[in-house]
C-alpha cells in the first residue's frame, strides 16, 4: 500500500515537472515567435519611414511590389530596380544579414558589385544595425517573387563596376548617424528620420556633375531629381522655400500630400507619401517637420517664380 501510495507521488511530481518544463520551453518559443514578429513589425515601420521603398515596384506595368525592374531615369542613364523580395534565386533571398548590412550601409553587394548612388545607401549608411536588422527581417516576410533583375541603360565610361567603385572611393563616406548632443531628441529623431530613413536629401538637393549632393545646398531644391522631377526648395527660406509653412502645414504634407495652398503633391513624392510617410505616428511626423524648420534657410529659386502675395 505504502509502495503504491509512494509510486503515485514519484508520478505526480513527474508529471507537475512535465508540465512546468514544457510550459517553460512552450512558453520561450511563443516568447522568441513574438520577438520575431516584434522585429517584422519594427521593420514595416521602418520600411514606411524609408518612403515604402517604392523604386523596387514597378507601378507603371502593375509589377508585383518589391520584385524590381522599375526604370529610374538618372542624367547617368537609365537604371532599372533589383527584385529585393526574399526569393532565393533571384532576389535577396540567400543574404546574410552581413549582406544585407553592406550593401545598405557600403553600397557593396554580395558579389562584390559596387552599387549605383541611384541606390541611397548614401542615406542609408546612417541607419542603426537594430533598425537595417528589422527592416531585414520584415523584407524576409513578405511573399518572395521570381523576377530576373535587368542590367541598366547607362553612359558611364569603365563601366559600371570601375566607375562606381571610384565614385564611391572619391565621394562617399559610410557611418552612422551621430546624435548632436547640443539638440533636444525630438530634433536628433527628426534627424535621424529624415536624413538616414526618409531620405528627403536625395531628392531635395541639388547634384554637381558627379552626382554628388551639394552638400552646401542641402534641401534647397533640384531642379533635376530623380526621373528628372523638380524637386522644392524645402529649406526655411521665405521667398524660395517653405519658410511660411508652419508646423502643422508640414505634418499635414507628409501625411496626406495636401500643401497648405491645396494642391496635391505627384510624382515621386506623392509615392513616397502614398507608401511611407503616411504611415507614420503624428510625433515622428513632428519630429521630421520640426527639423526641417531648424535647417538654416537658402534663397534658391528652383522652377517657376513663385506668384507674390501682397
Ligand atoms: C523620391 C524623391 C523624394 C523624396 C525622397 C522626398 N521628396 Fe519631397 N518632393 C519631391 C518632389 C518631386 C516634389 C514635388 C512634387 C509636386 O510638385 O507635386 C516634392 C515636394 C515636397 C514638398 C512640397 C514643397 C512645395 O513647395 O510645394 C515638401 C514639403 C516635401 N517634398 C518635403 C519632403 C520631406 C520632408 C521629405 C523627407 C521626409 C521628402 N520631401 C522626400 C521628391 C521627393
Amino acid at each position: 500500500m505504502r509502495f503504491h501510495h509512494q509510486k503515485w507521488e514519484v508520478l505526480k511530481y513527474f508529471f507537475l515537472l512535465t508540465f512546468f518544463a514544457g510550459s517553460f520551453i512552450f512558453s520561450s518559443r511563443t516568447n522568441a515567435v513574438a520577438a520575431e514578429q516584434t522585429a517584422i513589425e519594427r521593420g514595416e515601420y521602418l520600411f514606411r519611414a524609408t518612403g515604402g521603398c517604392g523604386c523596387h515596384t514597378n507601378y507603371q506595368d502593375e509589377g508585383a511590389e518589391m520584385a524590381g525592374g522599375r526604370a529610374i531615369k538618372t542624367p547617368f542613364g537609365d537604371f532599372y530596380s533589383t527584385n529585393i523580395t526574399p526569393d532565393r534565386e533571384t532576389g535577396i533571398g540567400k543574404w546574410s544579414d552581413d549582406d544585407f548590412i553592406k550593401a545598405m550601409t557600403e553600397g557593396i553587394g554580395p558579389d562584390g558589385t559596387h552599387y549605383a548612388p541611384v541606390f541611397p545607401y548614401t542615406s542609408f549608411t546612417k541607419m542603426s544595425k537594430n533598425d537595417l536588422l528589422d527592416l531585414k527581417a520584415y523584407l524576409f516576410s513578405i511573399p518572395p517573387v521570381r523576377q530576373k533583375n535587368q542590367s541598366h541603360d547607362l553612359f558611364i565610361p569603365f563601366g559600371e563596376r570601375i566607375g562606381f567603385g571610384l565614385w564611391k572611393k572619391m565621394n562617399f563616406t559610410p557611418g552612422r548617424f551621430q546624435p548632436d548632443p547640443a539638440k533636444s531628441s525630438q530634433w536628433n529623431r527628426g534627424a535621424y528620420l529624415s536624413r538616414a530613413l526618409a531620405h528627403c536629401e536625395e531628392c531635395h538637393t541639388p547634384r554637381n556633375l558627379q552626382g554628388v549632393l551639394k552638400k552646401d545646398m542641402a534641401y534647397a531644391g533640384s531642379v533635376e531629381g530623380p526621373e528628372g522631377e523638380l524637386a522644392p526648395n524645402i529649406t526655411p527660406d521665405k521667398k524660395t522655400g517653405i519658410g511660411e509653412w508652419a508646423l502643422v502645414d508640414i505634418i499635414e504634407v507628409l501625411q496626406s500630400g495636401l500643401k497648405p495652398d491645396g494642391d496635391d503633391l505627384q510624382g515621386l513624392m506623392g509615392e513616397v507619401i502614398e507608401h511611407g510617410y503616411s504611415f507614420l505616428k503624428k510625433e515622428d511626423l513632428e519630429a521630421i517637420a520640426f527639423y526641417l524648420k531648424s535647417l538654416p534657410p537658402i534663397q534658391n529659386q528652383v522652377g517657376e517664380q513663385k506668384e507674390q502675395e501682397e
